[in-house]
């Protein structure tokens, strides 16, 4: 029997457990910071499996989509398929499950053992359906299908329906994105013509499909990786040059249309390995809402010999008088954008002569 005498001894101890089991807990509990190439945690403690990524806005929550990688050399093609992560503030995710899942059947262009990449979700007012498209190559083929796959929802975290894949105005496409304009009009930008030129497509009104309407950009610059923001009425591309699974120089431009012309800009990274896109290569640059202004480059740090170890690098998005600039950061927060945006706005521009 415990006397008052042997609890107040123990007391300590049990304090002293209490303290050791919650310091060991720490490093499970996401903190509301983005530590770049850090592993990071679901609100589970599990790592977050989602490459590739492409992110929705919807009714208050984001949601992150990406590739479900597997351990070893075989990880990268798709064993599973597509997973879905949600969160209110973009620092805590919580794992909602296979969005669009591997089929069994052999004659599905979605069989386990295709390829299936870089997904990217709209929601359609119009329709009130949740359209998702994807890189897709066909099973034991390599690279050399080049098309995209078209999925629906009626919710955001899925099961995705698998409708179709083809090639965009029946051209080659590799790694793409989905860009959805403030007026509801929607694009398809993506790595052509055996990746020298880039196709950007016009979406359907449904957005199931490409319009018709499309254009060849980045003609003959052999980039990939596509990603797309609007700011202040210019649109900005942030891409990558071709290597694989191995990191190279990102390369960025700006224009007043979506449809160009595109000014070259160059690679924005700045910092240790910019020349490399901190080891990177980018998939997304995501707008923060609320923020007016705060966009955050989502990149993947590839594992291609253990594929589901490949990390995530997120740095926030700095506008310049020219251009952007995407800076390391070991660690930063979102409210670090309102210094980002206060020296952009307090900026007094050089008179024009
Ligand atoms: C780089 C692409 O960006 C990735 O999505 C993937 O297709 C790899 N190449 C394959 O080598």
């Amino acid at each position: 029997m415990l006397t008052q005498r042997s609890l107040r001894t123990l007391w300590p101890i049990v304090c002293a457990l209490l303290a050791l089991t919650v310091a060991l807990a720490q490093p499970l509990l996401a903190e509301d910071a983005f530590s770049p190439g850090a592993v990071w945690l679901d609100s589970q403690g599990v790592a977050i499996n989602a490459h590739g990524a492409g992110f929705l806005y919807h009714e208050g929550k984001y949601y992150w989509y990406g590739e479900f990688k597997t351990t070893g050399r075989g990880g990268n093609v798709a064993n599973v398929g597509f997973s879905c992560y949600s969160s209110r503030d973009l620092y805590h995710w919580k794992n909602e499950g296979i969005a669009l899942r591997v089929s069994d059947d052999p004659s599905s262009d979605i069989v386990k053992g295709s390829v299936l990449e870089r997904p990217k979700v709209l929601y359609n007012s119009r329709t009130r359906q949740y359209v998702m498209w994807f890189h897709l190559e066909l099973k034991g083929q390599g690279y050399r299908a080049a098309r995209v796959g078209v999925a629906v929802s009626r919710r955001p975290t899925g099961p995705f329906l698998y409708l179709r894949s083809f090639r965009p105005d029946g051209e080659m496409s590799h790694d793409m994105t989905l860009f959805e304009d403030e007026n509801g009009k929607a694009y398809l930008l993506t790595a052509s013509e055996e990746n020298q030129t880039m196709h950007l497509s016009e979406l359907s009104d449904d957005y199931l499909s490409t319009s018709g309407h499309w254009k060849r950009i980045f003609i003959g610059e052999a980039l990939e990786a596509p990603s797309i923001l609007r700011f202040e009425g210019k649109y900005y591309f942030v891409g990558s040059h071709c290597t694989g699974w191995a990191p190279n120089p990102a390369s960025a431009a700006v224009a007043d249309s979506i449809w160009g012309p595109w000014k070259p800009l160059g690679n924005p990274s700045v910092g240790p390995n910019a020349d490399r896109t901190f080891l990177a290569q980018g998939t997304y640059l995501l707008p923060v809402h609320g923020q007016p202004g705060a966009f955050i480059f989502a990149a993947d740090r590839w594992n291609p010999e253990n594929p589901i170890d490949g990390r995530y690098v997120w740095l926030p998005v700095e506008f310049t008088p020219d251009g952007l600039v995407i800076r390391w950061r070991d660690r930063w927060q979102l409210r670090d954008f309102a210094s980002l945006q206060n020296s952009a706005s307090q900026t007094v521009w050089p008179a024009t002569k």
